[in-house]
């Protein structure tokens, strides 16, 4: 019996709820107003207020296009297994392993800022197997430092924190005569490679003054022709990287190109080598 009461008791209350709802929605569509559910993931929320907000929007294609990344035998060759330590999305694993393969003919290293679990760095270990380069990584490994509270107040510091550092070099283990694993904090970790040239930089670390250092340290010391891969550079809660992409760019002659997937990209162009 009480199971009873109880029962129509919450169905009443649904009803209930049920009827408020569409009493007020008819109620907001006789003034031309109406009640839509809204995704309140922190990118939705961010793009709301971001500068330059109205050019933030859900991109669809028009119709079905290429899309190697779901599956693609060339593609899966580097990704297998990638997916399980990375917060990079298939369809940014496979313009990273793209640039990577051109800029393998470059002459200059590799490098990543931001390598968390270490999953994009196994993609790029991969894409440099049998080839003559170092790719340097740097993290704290402890996860973000402290962060501008204006610039990137979707982030908080000690975010994509892991246990140790020894998990990422055991998934490295198999290239570890080629990678060279800087921990600690950038951009002190630079220390040491200023003379040293780049083919590439996958610039991974959603921070404004983070980007900024990764910009000022691997421009000038990029090879013409040479990538610089920003991942967050569209997404509107590390709009701190964009702020500082663009305003390190603003008096350079390469532009950062926006990509569909939310990264961006630089080459460095073959006359402004210093
Ligand atoms: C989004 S995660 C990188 C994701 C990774 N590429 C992947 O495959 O999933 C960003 C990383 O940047 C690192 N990071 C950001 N700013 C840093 C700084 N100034 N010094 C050291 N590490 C930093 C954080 O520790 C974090 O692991």
């Amino acid at each position: 019996m009480k199971y009873y009461i109880r029962r129509s008791y919450y169905r009443l209350r649904r009803l209930y709820r049920a009827l408020s709802i569409h009493l007020c929605k008819s109620l907001l569509r006789r003034f031309n107003y109406g009640i839509h559910p809204v995704s309140e993931s922190v990118d939705t929320l961010a793009a709301l207020t971001v500068k330059e907000s109205e050019y933030y929007t859900e991109w669809h294609s028009p119709c079905p296009l290429f899309t190697p990344w779901v599956g693609h035998p060339d593609f899966q060759k580097v990704y297998e297994g990638v997916g399980r330590y990375t917060i990079v999305s298939p369809d940014r694993c496979y313009i990273l392993k793209s640039l990577a393969d051109y800029a393998t003919h470059l002459n200059g290293d590799f490098a990543e800022c931001g390598v968390y679990k270490g999953g994009t760095a196994l993609l790029l270990c991969r894409v440099l197997n049998n080839v003559d380069k170092t790719l340097y990584l740097f993290d704290s490994f402890e996860g973000l430092p402290k962060c501008d509270e204006e610039k990137d107040q979707w982030f908080h510091a000690g975010q994509f924190a892991i246990d140790s550092a020894e998990s990422v070099k055991q998934i490295l283990n198999d290239f570890k005569d080629a990678i060279d694993i800087r921990k600690g904090w950038i951009p002190d970790t630079f220390q040491g490679l200023e003379n040293h040239r780049f083919a590439f930089a996958h610039l991974d670390v959603d921070l404004y003054q983070s980007a900024l250092d990764c910009c000022e340290f691997f421009y000038p010391r990029l090879v013409p022709g040479g990538i610089l891969l920003f991942d967050e550079y569209g997404f509107p809660a590390a709009r701190g990287e964009k702020d500082a992409v663009d305003e390190f760019f603003a008096d350079k002659v390469e532009s950062p190109m926006s990509l569909p997937t939310g990264q961006a990209i630089v080459i460095k162009a073959p006359s402004c080598e210093k």
